[in-house]
């Protein structure tokens, strides 16, 4: 089927403990039952170099690098990501999920007020030609839960940006849904408070479309 239909770039995103990790491989599995090839990636990450980068951002006291050290790392991390993997993948008609792609730099690198929307893409184009998903979910649970589940996961060991406080969180959370309100057709927004399979299967019926 991959060689008649052309590869498509889908990001999963949210705040953290919202499950889109679990989504990203119940979706990618899916996926391959359809006879599609489909590249499972995350960010920051995926190529030897972006995890390389990925361990010195998700690393160390808040304090290690400043935000706009931050923003620019999440930019470098996704121009390898982008040139190696994602968009090799995309030209031979492939798909690709990442858990979190540029929305998060979005949300997460603009919550301090030091960079905004139009400084972080402009870093995006620098860095990966300001390539976007051509569908973005964003998973959405009520915070406390989301805060809950993900302490679960890390057992109070969050990493250097899980384990800022719960104002910040909620901001993150705040700016991916204004995303789904002002770009629709691209970003689109899902109660992910249901059962997995529930969930992926609303993923799965979003996705129809591009699947006949
Ligand atoms: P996770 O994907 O394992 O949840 O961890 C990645 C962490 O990095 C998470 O706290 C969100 C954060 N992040 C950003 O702040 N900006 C970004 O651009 C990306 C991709 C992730």
């Amino acid at each position: 089927m991959s060689d008649i239909l052309p590869g498509r770039f889908i990001s999963l995103e949210g705040g953290e403990g919202t499950g889109k990790s679990t989504q990203a491989k119940a979706l990618s599995r899916l996926l391959e039952t359809k006879g599609l090839k489909v590249h499972l990636t995350r960010e920051p990450g995926g190529t030897p170099g972006a995890e390389t980068i990925r361990e010195l951002l998700l690393t160390g006291n808040d304090e290690k690098w400043n935000m706009r050290t931050e923003a620019l790392l999440f930019a470098a991390a996704r121009s390898e990501h982008c040139q190696s993997l994602i968009k090799p993948a995309l030209e031979r008609g492939e798909w690709v999920i990442s858990d979190r792609f540029i929305d998060s730099s979005r949300a997460y690198q603009s919550v301090s007020g030091e960079l905004d929307d139009v400084q972080i893409m402009s870093l995006h184009q620098v860095g990966s030609g300001g390539l976007m998903p051509d569908r973005t979910f964003i998973l959405d649970i009520p915070e406390k839960i989301a805060a809950q589940r993900a302490n679960a996961r890390d057992r109070g060991d969050s990493d250097r940006i899980g384990g800022r406080d719960s104002e910040y969180h909620q901001k993150v959370m705040a700016s991916f849904r204004s995303y789904a309100t002002n770009e629709p057709e691209r970003v689109h927004l899902v109660d992910a408070s249901s059962s997995v399979e529930e969930i992926t299967s609303k993923l799965m019926q979003n996705l129809s479309e591009w699947l006949s």
